[in-house]
């Protein structure tokens, strides 16, 4: 078991890492529970896919603890994080009379996550939410931080609020029935944590990536656990990303969004599978301004490819030349003007955010990379 604390003041919450916490959420979560012991329903979202998987369970703990679940279910995917669902989602609460001072429960993936922070951002201008991340993409990432959003017809997560949850609840097992493709994605932004800031963590990684792949309990443990205390370390020094900590947690996502954009955000290319190829990216990047060695750049590419994630650009079958990339880079949120800050790295563990990056250089490597 691993408690971990994130310290924002006036909203600290804890980030608790167990075995079997989904069997005894009334008592993990108890504070929480509490406004609904006089009987009424404890509202719960879910996709159909976890809704399916766990729902019966959680239906069954609550009612011998004497409670009772509403649930409401999205469809499984990105569009349920839409103006949309949001309005349904938000009719929904306010139907079930949810006031400031209750809890709404949130157990899916990152689309869940942030369907759900952000309702509870904006319903009666802020109630609480409980996250319990049903894949290792959101235990290890989007549940910790309190970044919530929905997409638009403009790009992916541009309509959203910074909202902490009360309190996120991991249970490893959860991830049993987590498809193989979505694992490697979850392990990619692991790995980011080991480049960006701990290179004795990534040397970890390099060595038991079978292991946590194959989810024995001790190594999926300590991933998610180290995973998590760096985000909770760096959410705390920077909660709304002002001043350049929290942009670390950003590697490899400038080059892995315009890849994601360039494959339509669809299946072709899942987001940790972009970030994986962004870091391999980053990497090259960093070796060619002679930052880091190529020998290093190497390592970080054959970590990645050693976790099954796409660590070939030319082995990805776009058509487009680097230019397309750099067009998509532009419109990525955190563009400034004509500029763009890029995650490179110093050395393997340590990041920083490079503010002198030339977009032109960068689609000229890329059609290096393109062609490779
Ligand atoms: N996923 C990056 C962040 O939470 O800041």
């Amino acid at each position: 078991m691993a408690v971990i604390p994130v310290a924002l003041a006036g909203r600290a919450y804890e980030v608790v890492i167990e075995e079997g916490l989904l069997a005894r959420l009334t008592e993990a979560a108890a504070p929480f529970f509490k406004p609904y012991a006089g009987g009424r329903a404890v509202p719960f979202v879910a996709d159909a896919n976890t809704h399916r998987l766990f729902g019966e369970r959680v239906n069954a703990h609550l009612a011998a603890a004497g409670f009772a679940a509403e649930w409401f279910v999205v469809e499984p995917g990105e569009d349920a994080k839409s103006w949309a669902v949001l309005e349904q989602l938000t009719d929904w609460l306010l139907a079930q009379g949810v006031t400031r001072k209750d809890h709404v429960f949130a157990l899916g993936g990152g689309v869940v996550g942030d369907l759900v922070g952000f309702a509870c951002a904006v319903t009666k201008r802020g109630c609480g939410f409980v996250q319990l991340p049903t894949t290792l993409l959101a235990q290890v990432d989007s549940s910790v931080g309190g970044k919530t959003a929905i997409n638009t017809r403009a790009g992916k997560n541009l309509i959203g609020a910074f909202h902490q949850p009360s309190l996120v609840l991991i249970d490893p097992m959860v991830l049993a029935t987590l498809p193989p493709r979505e694992m490697r994605a979850g392990f990619a932004e692991v790995l980011k944590y080991g480049l960006l800031g701990d290179a004795a963590f990534f040397a970890w990684l390099e060595a038991n990536v079978e292991k946590v792949l194959a989810r024995d309990p001790a190594a999926l443990e300590h991933a998610i656990a180290t995973s998590i205390a760096m985000k909770a370390r760096i959410v705390a020094e920077d909660e709304r990303e002002t001043e350049d900590r929290r942009a670390l947690l950003n590697l490899g996502h400038t080059f892995g969004h315009a890849l994601e954009a360039e494959t339509g955000f669809s299946d072709r290319l899942l987001h940790g599978e972009a970030v994986a190829m962004g870091m391999v990216l980053a990497a090259k990047y960093s070796a060619h301004r002679g930052e880091i060695s190529a020998a290093d750049a190497d390592r970080a590419e054959t970590a990645i490819a050693a976790a099954g994630l796409p660590a070939s650009l030319a082995a990805l079958g776009l058509t487009c030349v680097g230019a397309a990339l750099v067009d998509h880079m532009r419109h990525d949120k955190k563009a400034e003007g004509t500029t763009l800050p890029f995650l490179l790295l110093r050395r393997l563990g340590e990041a920083y955010v490079a503010r002198d990056v030339d977009l032109t250089d960068i689609a000229a490597f890329l059609d290096g990379e393109l062609a490779a």
